[in-house]
């Protein structure tokens, strides 16, 4: 028997103020440092996570009364415990306390405040292990569905520019040299396409977010009587977490979220570098209104693309975020470890990043102003339609090496004489070939150019106002 009772665990434990706030403190012979528990606690970014963590507190709690582990009257003091939390929260009065680690456990202590005895049950057949990874699972399902309304505008902006710019006509780069004349409508649907591809991925990698880990407990599952299917349907999950042990160690779906969000940042990033080149006066095939640029401290003429460039810098943090959740598993063992505390922060700021650009990009698209003269005037310089006489020569019988080859002559005549191929006169277009026919100017014109590109796909205005309208019925609109 002890004749010591200050040195038994309890004593010890009781005798510091912030031991006593810990849930596991009875093992422990001495409290946790303040350092560590600075070190270990998430609340101060965790708290993000309470309003689906009491929605999953409540599914769960009604699970447990169903399977008879819990009164009637236990339920319903959890149900008002975890309202007037919500209120608290809701209305920044909860007081959230580092020694008590996470949201998870500073909602539980504040409910067992609130309702006593009922509040230490809800706990029964859990662990945070499986709880935590349910609150992650609801959080990203929620942001998924807001990105995806996001990104549905952005989609519905640039459909708009096609559908008004359908008929401007401006250079088609290959190597950011003049190639080809293209309808700026056609360059919009670009990115539309791109897009449209994030907007799958994410939808994919939402039905692999939208499983249910509750019910694993710890890591091996539990020995109460649990209905999972019943959780999972309380909180629209489309399934269970098959295995207990992946249930609570699995990250795969916010690596996946990650990286689909990494390949939409990068196409916003593409975008962008074309606004940006869009916007200097070398270019000067847009305007983007002064609500969405910046002046210089400095230089009083300076108006300036700080969204797009921002937005363009804002890729490499969600490609870090991408990296560092690959990193945070890759040495894992089965199962929990703590370490996958660290999966918060990263997930968090790439949704923040991606869901504030989204935001201001569907505006900024839908207020872009083109401006043809500047596309028309770049893509006369450029000689684009130089593969649209090879191409008239061919359809007159002309192998198309040798077709290229001609123009290849035809156009260095042109730069000699610093004129546009049309401005050529056609006995001189025919000393480069006498097959170049009559009809041969309409082709060198730009919108002779683009309208023969007259399939699905191809850059003709009647077929970008096709795209668009099918783009459109799409997206319901
Ligand atoms: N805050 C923890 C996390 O984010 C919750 C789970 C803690 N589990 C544990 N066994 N320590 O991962």
């Amino acid at each position: 028997m002890s004749s010591a009772p200050s040195k038994t665990p309890t004593a010890a434990a009781q005798s510091s103020l912030h031991q006593k706030d810990q849930a596991w403190s009875g093992r422990f012979s001495e409290p946790v440092s303040e350092l560590v528990q600075r070190y270990t606690a998430s609340v101060q970014f965790d708290q993000r996570l309470a309003e689906v963590d009491i929605q999953g507190s409540l599914a769960h709690a009604a699970m447990l009364q169903r399977a008879g582990l819990l009164s009637d009257q236990d339920l319903a003091d959890i149900q008002r415990g975890m309202e007037t939390i919500l209120s608290e929260i809701r209305a920044g009065q909860f007081q959230w306390s580092v020694a008590l680690e996470d949201v998870h456990l500073n909602i539980e202590r504040r409910l067992t405040e609130l309702v006593g005895d009922a509040g230490k049950r809800l706990h029964t057949a859990r662990s945070r292990n499986d709880q935590v990874a349910t609150d992650i699972r609801l959080w990203l399902r929620g942001e998924i569905d807001l990105i995806l309304d996001l990104l549905r505008n952005l989609r519905l902006a640039l459909i708009g520019q096609a559908e008004a710019n359908a008929d401007v006509l401006m250079p088609g780069f290959t190597h950011l040299q003049v190639a080809q004349p293209i309808s700026f409508g056609h360059h919009m649907l670009a990115y539309e396409a791109m897009f449209g591809r994030d907007a799958e991925r994410l939808i994919d990698a939402r039905r692999r977010v939208n499983r249910l880990p509750l019910g694993a407990a710890a890591l091996a599952g539990t020995s109460y009587p649990i209905d999972r299917a019943f959780v999972a349907e309380q909180l629209g999950f489309e399934g269970i977490c098959e295995n207990s042990l992946d249930a609570v160690s699995d990250r795969d779906f916010a690596i996946e979220f990650t990286a689909a969000a990494s390949v939409l940042m990068m196409h916003i990033s593409r975008l962008s570098e074309e606004l940006i080149l869009w916007m200097t006066s070398r270019y000067g095939f847009i305007r983007l209104p002064d609500r969405f640029c910046t002046g210089s401290s400095i230089m009083p003429q300076k108006k300036n693309p700080d969204v797009p460039e921002l937005a363009r810098g804002k890729t490499g943090r969600v490609y870090g975020h991408l990296m560092g959740l690959l990193t945070l598993m890759k040495g894992q063992p089965l199962a929990y470890n703590k370490d996958n505390q660290e999966d918060k922060e990263p997930l968090f700021d790439a949704v923040d990043t991606v869901r504030d650009t989204l935001r201001v990009f569907g505006e900024m698209v839908a207020g872009m102003e083109p401006q043809p003269e500047a596309m028309r005037r770049a893509a006369l310089e450029g000689y684009a339609t130089a593969t649209d006489l090879a191409d008239h020569l061919v359809k007159k019988g002309l192998p198309f090496r040798d077709a290229h080859e001609a123009v290849a002559l035809a156009v260095r005549a042109a730069v000699d004489a610093g004129v546009g191929l049309e401005d050529l006169p056609l006995s001189q277009l025919q000393s480069f070939s006498p097959l170049v026919g009559e009809d041969v100017f309409e082709v060198l014109q730009l919108e002779g150019s683009v309208a023969s590109r007259n399939h699905p796909g191809g850059t003709a205005p009647t077929q970008v106002r096709q795209a668009a309208a099918r783009a459109r019925a799409r997206l319901g609109g």
